[in-house]
């Protein structure tokens, strides 16, 4: 009965900040900080930003939009959403629910990771030789690692695990002010360093040499990625959003603040990077094998280390947060379970997934499947097949089938058709091209 009239009395976003703060916070994450700042430099700097977005507006504001209207028009979590289109959709809800576990099996292992690194600069215990040997010896122990990721689970668990308004909006609307804080501080001090120009020259200067069909692609699939869509997060999101919301302004909000943070993100690190003659390509590993070789060189490197994870942590925290929720949500609702029994229960899913892909950079390194490790098999799958196939079916169901009123979504007339027509005729083929880049067809 309980459970019955906790899902009846939906929980609502007690402000337009707690949603702008709850949606920022599960936008901006790892992909912002860790990996948009190195995908643009390896792709031509200055032109794939442009790509980025440009594609951002024109071609993943759309499905973001989708996203945020099905939770709004249905207040459920995804499965129960999709459902309530046409019971046989449900199928789709599940597929989300499916990449909402496969993403965390890789993204807490590397949560877990800047636990590890807040851990060693808090008790001064940074590893003073090669930091590169530090990483790969860290990585692949059976156990540190997977006690670090199951305290980054923990963490994650514990907000979702209090309720909406108790726990997952309480905790973004404290920790993305202090993140956005932290980051226009680090930020701001990596100019005053020697040589920044050199890297934000790196970041900025269009070089035409390194633009291809290829860079397009992969700015697409990095905006998607970095927007959250294509999981049913905005779904499960929007679903807490009051009837009279504006989801327009607040998608332009979010569009506009996840963009903004993320080229903070490459400015805060790669001035730093040139000032100390580092490789700034130095892809996956930037930030947890050349970013410590920054510190260890800066006068208060332990301090400027010790804020940086934290900064990571709380950007991968509260995308952790969100990617739970959207399971918990949707079991939830459909089995009508209390949200601690539901929460407890993702957790203990993907604590168990956790494990070979945590034990991929070490025990089981060996065992690969098509010639990637678990780890790599669980982010490609969900980053280059189920993410797109997801907002691809999305487009699909609400441009054809779910044809949302006009009312619902704005009063402009143009807009509306512009909408529309991006939604049913030009997202879908570029989704089925990501795809195909995705597999390495294209
Ligand atoms: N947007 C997050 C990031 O950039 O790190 C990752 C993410 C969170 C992807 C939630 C998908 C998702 F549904």
């Amino acid at each position: 009965m309980a459970v019955e009239r906790s899902i009846a009395k939906r929980a609502n976003w007690s402000s337009g900040f707690a949603f702008i703060m709850a949606t920022l916070g599960c936008a901006v994450g790892l992909g912002n900080i860790w990996r948009f700042p190195y995908v643009m430099g390896q792709n031509g700097g200055a032109l794939f930003l442009l790509m980025y977005i440009l594609l951002t507006i024109f071609i993943c504001s759309i499905p973001l939009l989708c996203e945020l209207l099905l939770g709004k028009q249905m207040r459920r979590g995804v499965i129960r959403s999709y459902e309530k289109i046409n019971k046989k959709f449900g199928i789709f809800g599940w597929l989300c629910f499916i990449t909402s576990i496969f993403i965390p099996c890789f993204y807490f292992v590397v949560g877990g990771w800047t636990v590890n690194y807040i851990w060693i600069y808090l008790t001064n215990n940074v590893p003073a030789g090669n930091q590169a040997e530090y990483f790969a010896s860290f990585a692949a122990e059976p156990i540190v690692p997977l006690v670090m990721g199951i305290i980054f689970l923990l963490l994650c668990a514990a907000f979702p695990f209090r309720g909406v308004n108790k726990g997952i909006e309480q905790a973004n609307n404290i920790i993305m002010p202090l993140f956005i804080v932290m980051l226009v501080f680090l930020a701001g001090t990596g100019l005053f360093l020697d040589n920044s120009i050199e890297g934000l020259k790196f970041m900025f200067a269009p070089d035409f040499s390194k633009f291809t069909f290829r860079t397009v692609l992969t700015a697409l699939g990095q905006a998607l990625f970095t927007l959250s869509v294509g999981m049913g997060c905005l779904v499960t999101y929007g679903s807490y959003l009051k009837k009279d919301s504006d989801i327009i302004k607040s998608s332009g909000l979010l569009i506009l603040g996840n963009t903004i943070i993320a080229i903070l993100a490459g400015i805060m690190i790669f001035p730093a990077v040139f000032s100390f003659n580092l490789e700034p390509s130095a892809g996956a590993g930037l930030v947890f094998i050349t970013l410590p070789k920054v510190f260890a060189a800066l006068p208060f490197g332990n301090i400027f280390g010790l804020m940086f994870f934290v900064l990571l942590f709380f950007a991968a925290l509260t995308s952790g947060i969100s990617l739970l929720e959207v399971s918990i949500a949707a079991i939830l609702e459909k089995f009508k379970i209390s949200r601690k029994l539901a929460t407890v229960i993702m957790s203990s899913i993907i604590l168990i997934f956790m494990l070979p892909t945590t034990w991929s950079f070490g025990p089981i390194s060996n065992y690969k499947i098509f010639n990637m490790t678990f780890f790599e098999i669980m982010d490609f799958t969900a980053s280059n097949i189920l993410l797109p196939l997801n907002t691809l079916i999305l487009c699909i169901v609400v441009g054809w089938i779910l044809k949302p009123k006009m009312e619902l979504l704005t009063n402009n007339v143009k807009f509306y058709n512009s909408f529309m027509f991006l939604l049913k005729f030009v997202v879908p083929p570029v989704l089925i091209l990501l795809m195909l880049f995705g597999l390495n067809l294209v």
